[in-house]
This record gives structure tokens, sequence and C-alpha cells, in this order.
């Protein structure tokens, strides 16, 4: 087994620290003392009792109960405590069940650019790898044709990430019904990352979950994004299929011996305010997307977008003289810090004008206005680059 360098390391290093983040992928960070007063607020005394007094003895392996049934109330009737597994994080669970269910004999397909533990799970787990490219000619839309083309004899899992890292995009119920439809053809395991799920702009545009609509599915979600609660390190898999639970039960156990009980009971708290938080989010985001509008619009001849209908981030295309990888540079020493299309893929040679915006949280108009401040004290100097025909 050879992990890949995380894509994500020189950002980090080119980013650290700086003042004005359009980088992040979260809605609005939720903290404890919020938790805690939503709780009281609803009279649930008894989970705030819990959180103050609980024992730190070792919780059962793959979540406590009460988390557990909490988590299932976000999925239909097939979905029951018992086909959840709670994990520190949706990305250890990505990562868990990969090496659960794949071996070197198996192929996998995934799709790029995309989320790096979404993307290289399976080849971490010794599976050989097709990768589907998206394009925003296509709206960075899954063509379920290419994904039969791309079907082995050997094939036994895909992973898909809806909404979509890191374009905010959707797929339709359609392409989703077609997609489950090869799957179970393949009678192939589909990884759904939906971790963004519950953040449609419009809740109409929510798509089934694929742990309710698959026998095969395995939805991955997590209280980091909608909530807003990336500290609460909780994320889970759900499915129908219990035939995979122990196999991924047992290599969580090398792992991580149980999760933490402080941030079961916090997502706990989380999951039963979720009407009120998550409605507070979406508000955010809809401003935040509203200011990014004018943004594109005023600002059309450099940057494009296919505009985002989930989840807190967007793709964006600079069409100035520069790739995003410098564009990320320069930005950096004025303090901003955006996602460059290296973060996204080994190979970013066909989106390199693209990076990715993060729009979920309340101070994300100071950022931007900082990004204003920069567009105009360069925007002369690339229209004289971009007339030469610089890129
Ligand atoms: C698509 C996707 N999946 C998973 C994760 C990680 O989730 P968690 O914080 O629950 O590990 C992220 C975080 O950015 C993500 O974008």
């Amino acid at each position: 087994m050879t992990y890949n360098e995380p894509w994500s390391k020189r950002h980090k290093k080119v980013t650290g620290g700086l003042p004005y983040s359009l980088s992040n992928s979260f809605a609005e960070p939720i903290s404890n003392e919020e938790l805690i007063s939503l709780s009281l607020q609803r009279g649930d005394q008894d989970i705030v009792d819990q959180f103050h007094k609980h024992s730190l003895e070792y919780t059962p392996n793959g979540g406590s109960l009460d988390l557990l049934e909490e988590i299932a109330k976000l999925y239909g009737a097939k979905i029951t405590a018992e086909n959840i597994i709670v994990f520190a994080g949706g990305q250890v669970g990505l990562q868990t069940a990969a090496l659960a269910l794949l071996d070197q004999n198996s192929h996998s397909i995934v799709f790029t650019p995309g989320y790096q533990s979404v993307l290289k799970a399976p080849d971490h787990a010794g599976s050989t790898l097709t990768e589907v490219p998206l394009y925003p000619e296509n709206n960075w839309q899954i063509d379920p044709q290419k994904v039969a083309d791309a079907m082995q004899e050997n094939t036994k899992y895909m992973a898909i990430n809806e909404p979509y890292n890191p374009a905010g995009t959707l797929m339709k119920p359609e392409a989703q019904q077609q997609l489950k439809e090869i799957a179970e053809k393949n009678d192939i395991y589909v990884m759904s990352d939906e971790i963004y799920r519950l953040l449609e702009h419009d809740q109409k545009d929510r798509l089934p979950a694929m742990a309710d609509l698959y026998h095969k599915g395995i939805s991955c979600g997590g209280l980091s994004k909608p909530w807003g609660g990336c500290g609460i390190t909780i994320g889970w898999l759900a499915f129908q299929d219990l035939s995979i639970k122990q196999k991924i039960i047992d290599i969580q156990y090398f792992g991580t011996a149980c999760p933490s009980r402080a941030s079961e009971i916090q997502a706990i708290m989380a999951l039963r305010a979720s009407d009120i938080i998550i409605e507070k989010n979406i508000k955010i985001i809809k401003h935040n997307v509203a200011l990014l509008d004018d943004f594109v619009e005023k600002y059309s001849n450099f940057f494009e977008w296919v505009r985002p209908n989930a989840g807190a981030i967007a793709f964006m295309k600079f069409k100035g003289p520069m790739n995003s990888d410098e564009l990320g540079e320069i930005l950096a020493k004025s303090g901003i810090s955006i996602k460059p299309a290296y973060v996204f893929a080994d190979d970013s040679d066909y989106f390199e004008d693209y990076f990715r915006i993060g729009y979920g949280e309340k101070i994300m108009p100071r950022a931007l206005q900082a990004l204003i401040d920069f567009v105009e004290e360069h925007r002369e100097q690339w229209a004289v680059k971009m007339n030469e025909g610089c890129k």
C-alpha cells in the first residue's frame, strides 16, 4: 500500500495563516456554546448533562447507539442505526471502506478533478483506477455513458462526490438513476461522498442518498460542512448491505479504537438542531453567492464560472494572463487564499486556470473585498497583457 502525497500540502504552505480566506469549504463554523444553547432552547437538558458528566471509557466500535439513531433519521426506512458506522470524520470512512472492500485484483472508477480522499482511497487500497475526467463545458456533470464504457470485468467500486467538490454542482436525478442502474448491472459498490448534502441552495435539487437508492450504495456523510462542525470530527458511512459492516469495522479497529464520546454528544446536539443550523447556514451561503454573482458579472473579462447550486464552494476560471497556480501565489502575497487547480488532481493541465473559492462563512465578504481590491489594482495591467496575447 503506497499513500499519495496530499495535494493540499503545498497549498497549506503557501497560504498558512493568511487573513483573507476564500479557501474553506464548510458552512459557518458552530461553537460548543451554540450547541449547548440550542439544546437548552429545545428543552434538551439531558444531552447537556451528558456532555458535562459522560464517562471517558471506550465507546462502542462504530459509534454509540444514540448517535447512530440520530444519524439514521437523515435517511429513509432502509437505513436504521444498524446500517451506519461512525468514524472520526468522513475522510476516515472513505479510506476505511476502500481498504475493507478493495484489493490489488480489483478495478475502481473515480472522477477527476476531485477531492483527493475520494479519488485516491481505492488506489491506497491497491485497486487499479480509471479516472473519468469531468469538464466545465459539460457543467462538471458525470456522463453515465463514459462510466458504462469504463467498466471492466473486475470493477468493484465507483466513488462519486455529489454535491461536487470543487465545483459546488449537483448531478441531475436522471443521471444518478442511470449511474445506479449501471452499478447494479455490474454488481459494484457505489461510494457516494455526500458530505455537502443538505447544503443544496434550493432544497428541490436535493438528490436521494445513494444508501437509500441502491442496495450496494454507501453514503458518506459528516458534521463538517452543513453543520459547520469540522472540529466535532464525526463522519459516517450509511449502507443497506450489512455483509460489509464487519469488514469495515475490522479495518477501523486498527485505526481509531472508538469515537470520542464528547464528539458524539456534540454531534447529537448538532443533528437535533439541524433545521435551525442548516437554515441559518443556507442564508449565509445565498447571501455570499449573490455577492459572487455580482463579482463574476462585473469582472467577466477575467472570471467565469459554472454557477454552483450546492455546498459552499465554486470552481472559478481565471481568464487573465496566468494560471491559477500563479494567481494563488500572488494572491497569497496580498493575504488572500484560494485553492488552485493543483489541489484537485495529479495532472491539472486541462483545467489549470480554475481555482476553488469558498463562500460558506459570515466573514467571506471581507475576503471577497480583498480580492476585489486586488483585481482593481491589477486589471489594467492584466488587460494589456491579454491584448498582447499572453495567457
Ligand atoms: C468531498 C469531501 N469529502 C470529505 C471531506 C472530509 O470530511 P471530514 O471533515 O468529515 O473528514 C471533505 C472536506 O473537505 C470533502 O470536501
